[in-house]
């Protein structure tokens, strides 16, 4: 069984998306997806009305996940940690303990577009477009997550 970990910085907008996209790709492979933020703003809420929605419009539903904080120890429970941003990256590597807990940590769409260390953007305080256009980026990393894994 293979461990993936999503991060972003809430936890509410983009990670929860990742997760139920990864889930819903990988389910068959036996794929086992978490999500979680570096910060502690909405610990217990639900994802962002936002990201339900886009998630619901493409048959993905992510309104029972809850947000939690990354911890040093996700590090011993996954084998693949994706971050979405390169201020995601900082912050995550900043726990690592050794090299082997570096070596998990990776840009999402790194997968998609090797080495550009592109970021998926923050659309907290942007409208519904946003959330359209991370929904895309994330599906597409997806895929290449779900190759890559099976
Ligand atoms: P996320 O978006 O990292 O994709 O979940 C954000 C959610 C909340 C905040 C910032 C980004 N916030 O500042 O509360």
């Amino acid at each position: 069984m293979t461990k993936v970990l999503m991060v972003c910085l809430g936890n509410i907008c983009r990670s929860p998306l990742a997760e139920g996209i990864l889930k819903a790709k990988g389910f068959a492979q036996g794929i086992e997806v978490d999500s979680a933020g570096t910060a502690g703003y909405h610990i217990g809420k639900a994802p962002d009305k936002r990201s339900i929605a886009v998630g619901e419009k493409y048959g993905i539903n992510i309104a029972h996940q809850q947000c939690r904080k990354f911890v040093v120890e996700d590090y011993d429970a996954f084998d693949y940690i994706y971050v979405m941003d390169n201020s995601n990256y900082n912050d995550v590597i900043s726990l690592a303990r050794n090299e082997s807990d570096k070596l998990k940590v990776s840009l999402i769409l790194n997968q998609v577009f090797p080495g550009e260390n592109l970021d998926v953007p923050d659309p907290y305080y942007g409208g519904q477009h946003g959330f359209e256009t991370v929904f895309k980026m994330l599906d597409q990393a997806c895929d290449v997550i779900v190759k890559k894994l099976t």
